[in-house]
């Protein structure tokens, strides 16, 4: 009997963290492996807020998958100082795609983000007019709100209000993880999506705290209550060209993962496609896979299909105890667990 396989387009991870220096060096290869682009965040340290820092990142990031096809789709960190010229020159550029709206203190890296949208709406009128997307990182950061809550919270302070303000603008609501979230997407134009993590759609909250405290499934957004996982589920189900897939793969050493104050941040590179391609089978709609792994990304960035494929066999395989990053070593989401799916 033939082993059952899938056969996609190629996909495209539409929310990536690469890192720098030696991180990037060793995780790289993993997205450019099963992924033909993908939206690069830009909350390095310094971030990358200009269209210059852009350009020798994306240098960076091209030697650190050299010889692959892979094509990183940049973006730049917004903050309450980038300016109109900057947002001009971005555009001019061809390969920034997008800017990053990291509410200041929301998640790792973000301590340079926007402290009020407010600051930045001439900014925000020049994306409008131009097709730049808004990509948001969804949460408040006001450490007073319940972190459960912080997303709800957003929407209703924040998002809500944005999406009035710039009815045109286009907007990405990265890695959603509520019910709230699913459903303000879902109601709004045609000019706001969202991305869902592997590990949004897998895991509710209990997963942080299964048998003791698990740091590699902690990050931000903050898994949430399985009735929420529940509603994302339905929105994959429901086939909507709004949703697609953006990994979120954030890579930390272990030792700062494991740690009296561990950082947020899953990594999911090596295994997210597979994931995504057991969530979707596990549901019975592996036929809406490929769409939302490789085309309603590129449809609302306005960008072409990828044209070659990737195969994924039915084979079992585990997934490695960790990976190496040079002198430190970095742990996979799901290590040492088995999948079902391989890409080969
Ligand atoms: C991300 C990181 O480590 O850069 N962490 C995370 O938990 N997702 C930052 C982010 O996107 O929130
Ligand atoms: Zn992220």
């Amino acid at each position: 009997m033939s082993v059952p396989q899938l056969i996609l387009t190629q996909p495209d991870d539409w929310h990536l963290h690469l890192r720098d220096g030696e991180i990037l060096k060793h995780v790289a290869a993993f997205s450019a492996r099963q992924f033909a682009r993908a939206i690069i965040m830009p909350n390095l340290q310094p971030p990358v807020t200009t269209v210059v820092q852009a350009v020798e990142y994306l240098d960076r990031i091209l030697a650190a998958v050299d010889g692959s096809d892979f094509e990183p789709l940049m973006t730049l960190y917004l903050t309450d100082n980038t300016t109109v010229a900057e947002i001009i020159a971005a555009r001019k550029s061809c390969f920034i795609k997008a800017l990053k709206f990291y509410p200041a203190g929301a998640t790792t890296n973000a301590s340079a983000g926007v402290t009020d949208i407010k600051h930045c709406h001439a900014v925000l009128e020049t994306m409008q007019e131009t097709g730049l997307p808004l990509l948001i990182h969804g949460e408040v950061s006001d450490h007073q709100v319940d972190i459960f809550d912080r997303e709800k919270q957003f929407i209703d302070s924040v998002l809500q209000p944005l999406s009035k303000d710039f009815p045109e603008l286009k907007i990405v609501f990265e890695h959603i993880t509520t019910r709230e979230a699913a459903d303000f997407v879902l109601e709004s134009s045609d000019t706001i999506a969202a991305t869902i993590t592997p590990q949004h759609l897998l895991l509710n909250r209990n997963a942080l705290f299964a048998g003791g405290l698990q740091p590699h499934h902690y990050c931000l957004p903050v898994l949430k209550r399985e009735t929420h996982r529940q509603r994302l589920l339905e929105m994959i189900r429901s086939g909507s060209p709004k949703f697609f897939a953006g990994t979120d793969s954030a890579p930390h050493p272990r030792h700062k993962k494991e740690t009296a104050c561990g950082c947020a941040g899953i990594f999911s590179a090596p295994v997210a496609l597979e994931i995504y391609a057991s969530i979707f089978e596990q549901q019975q709609i592996l036929d809406k896979l490929e769409a939302f792994t490789s085309f309603n990304g590129a449809d609302f960035y306005g960008l072409p299909r990828n044209t070659k494929t990737v195969t994924l066999i039915k084979q079992a395989w585990k997934i490695p105890a960790q990976y190496s990053l040079g002198s430190d070593t970095v742990i996979p989401f799901l290590a040492g667990s088995t999948l079902d799916w391989k890409l080969i």
